[in-house]
């Protein structure tokens, strides 16, 4: 199999190029395998020398957009969810007041958005369908578009119910249309979906086993558009294989099993924010309260390590978890504060302690690493808080480690658990989708296979059939044959009488067939004119070298032959072979094949009267 790198990608970008078509966007499995399949119909291996064929071939483009892009589709494609979006999703639509707009997009031969219609027609009647519903459907293939046009086969609508056949549909000709009052209703249309804007203001947006050919970047895009695309009360109806699990910030699921989805309207995003935004900076009422509690319990007995510096900037306090963990001998108690190593490590403190105090507000400095004496490191979340006393005046600052290690860790992993669920999921996404086209390329070999079959099958009936016209043919021609024989033995019988006739006969004949050549000529012509049988056959009469003057019998042998008189005559002076001169009456009779003249018999005969010398 082809690798996708440069030459492939090069191709993509001609094609985008050249026609427009930008397939950079799609999954490469999928891509690869249609491409290749393509390039081995024509022996061609290489993507470059396929590009060089695209440039020289402007009639393949087409070809290869069949190729490429999966039209497979039908009338209510997975059942179920169908089912579902009629009972509990239709109804909601209908509800709204208000005209109704719908987007089929990758419509494909147009199946997906007839069966919308068909289902709204079900739920509010064909008369309100006419007024209030609209349906867009779309897609980048043309073809597939004027198939959705030129209406359906009777195989194509059989998995359309029995009943909705026949009051959804109607004859013309060979095959089935939508009842053409009804088809007002839907608008078919050319659409690409990576670059041309999305229809908007939508009450239910059908993307069915489309966005599947896409990867993950490109479906973000078209999601993205669609978010806009959607009205806030819309819903989006996906195939069987698309999750949107990894864009769980643009739309929810209202049924993940059925594939509908509503968004997340951008109000609503807004407002998480400014939540988010307001816990992030808001004061907690207590806050003075609490100080002061701490600033009250910040005594030795404290589980965890707590410092105390006072306005000075003398550190007045440290209680032995304090002086245990961090380090801190007795003896820099009523040291100043800055002037210690703990001052700035592991974290600086200096201006979290100003910023406290100036602020009037506690600072967390989180996360900080503190080595421990059993040579682990330990993460404290290091609490600076100002100790305000009644009259309102900054006394001093308590500086608190709490230690959250473990939090720390959990954290950790709960993120790395997170992520690897994350792409976990992305992972089953994909191949779902990866699944899902396999299944739709087979599905699509299939149906190439049984056309193919079928025409097989149909050639063969014509071999057959020829088969059988050319043994009755045969057959025909065996009797012919059988005939022709029988004529032919017939034919010999009747020469060897001509000859045996004309032999014995004491005058010349000879037969001239239409073209003045000679047919029979007897011994008694060989006798008078000096030239034997075998010399004179199929030759022309008037070329012979003897002694009758056969241009003197020209115009009555040539009005015999056309047929002007069935018998003439004529008495010639001729030369005999011995180079007598003699009077010769020459008889010409029209030999007919009953219809019209086809030869003359010349009857020589020399007259006693001699020429006289
Ligand atoms: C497998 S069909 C799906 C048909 C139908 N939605 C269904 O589920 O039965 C995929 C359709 O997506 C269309 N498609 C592919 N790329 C597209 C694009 N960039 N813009 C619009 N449609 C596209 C193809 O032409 C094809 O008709």
């Amino acid at each position: 199999m082809l690798d996708s790198g440069p030459d492939f990608e090069a191709l993509l970008e001609y094609i985008r190029e050249a026609r427009g078509f930008d397939f950079t966007g799609y999954k490469r499995a999928s891509l690869l395998r249609r491409i290749a399949r393509r390039m081995a119909e024509l022996n061609i291996d290489g993507y470059s020398a396929y590009l060089d064929y695209l440039q020289v071939h402007a009639d393949e483009f087409p070809t290869l957009f069949d190729k490429i892009l999966i039209n497979v589709t039908e009338f209510f494609r997975d059942k179920q969810a169908w089912e579902y979006l009629a009972r509990d999703i239709v109804p909601r639509i209908a509800e709204k007041r208000g005209l109704i707009r719908v987007w089929s997009t990758g419509t494909a031969s147009g199946e997906e958005a007839y069966s919308a219609a068909i289902t709204f027609c079900e739920a509010i009647g064909q008369e309100e369908f006419l007024e209030r519903v609209k349906i867009y459907a779309t897609d980048v293939d043309e073809d597939a578009l004027n198939r959705a046009r030129a209406g359906y086969t009777e195989k194509d609508l059989e998995s359309v119910d029995e009943n909705l056949r026949g009051k959804y549909f109607e004859r013309m000709g060979g095959r089935f249309a939508f009842k053409a009052a009804l088809r007002r209703a839907l608008i078919f249309g050319r659409h690409d979906l990576m670059q041309d804007a999305p229809i908007s203001r939508l009450d239910l947006l059908i993307c069915r086993n489309t966005l599947m050919y896409f990867t993950a970047e490109a479906q973000g895009r078209i999601l993205t558009r669609f978010h806009y695309a959607l009205s806030d009360d819309g819903f989006l109806f996906l195939g069987r294989a698309e999750m949107l699990l990894t864009h769980a910030a643009l739309f929810k699921p209202v049924d993940l099993k059925q594939r509908v989805f509503t968004k997340v309207p951008r109000a609503q995003l807004r407002e998480r924010l400014q939540i988010l935004a307001l816990t992030e900076t808001a004061e907690p009422a207590d806050q003075v309260d609490r100080q002061l509690r701490v600033r009250g319990l910040a005594t030795e007995g404290a589980p965890h390590p707590q410092l105390i510096v006072d306005a000075a900037g003398i550190l007045v306090g440290a209680n032995p978890p304090a002086r245990r963990v961090l380090d801190i001998p007795a003896s820099d108690v009523g040291r100043s504060f800055k002037d210690l190593t703990i001052s700035y490590q592991p974290v600086d403190l200096r201006s979290p302690i100003d910023r406290a105090n100036r602020d009037r507000r506690p600072v967390l400095v989180p996360s900080a690493q503190v080595a421990q004496p059993n040579d682990e490191v330990g993460v404290f979340d290091v609490h600076v808080a100002p100790l305000i006393d009644d009259a309102g005046s900054v006394v001093g600052t308590t500086i608190s480690f709490v230690d959250v290690t473990v939090q720390s860790q959990l954290r950790t992993e709960l993120d790395r658990a997170r992520q690897e669920v994350e792409t976990a999921y992305e992972e089953l996404q994909s191949s779902n989708e990866e699944l899902e086209t396999t299944n739709e390329e087979l599905q699509s070999t299939v149906e190439e296979l049984e056309t193919t079959n079928e025409e097989l099958q149909s050639s063969n009936e014509e071999l057959e059939t020829m088969n059988e016209e050319l043994e009755s043919t045969n057959a025909e021609l065996q009797t012919i044959n059988t005939d022709l024989r029988a004529r032919g033995d017939e034919i010999a019988t009747l020469n060897a009488l001509l000859e045996a006739i004309t032999g014995n006969i004491d005058v010349g004949a000879v037969v001239l067939d239409a073209d003045m050549r000679v047919r029979v000529w007897n011994e008694r012509a060989a006798d008078m004119w000096g030239l034997r049988s075998d010399e004179v056959l199929g030759r022309s009469f008037y070329a012979l070298d003897i002694g009758l003057p056969a241009n003197e019998l020209e115009s009555m042998i040539s009005s015999v032959i056309v047929g002007n008189g069935a018998h003439q005559e004529l008495t010639v002076e001729a030369t005999t072979r011995r180079g007598r001169r003699i009077r010769c009456l020459v008889k010409a009779h029209t030999v007919s094949d009953g219809i019209r003249p086809r030869a003359a018999v010349l009857v020589m005969e020399e007259l006693s009267a001699g020429v006289p010398d």
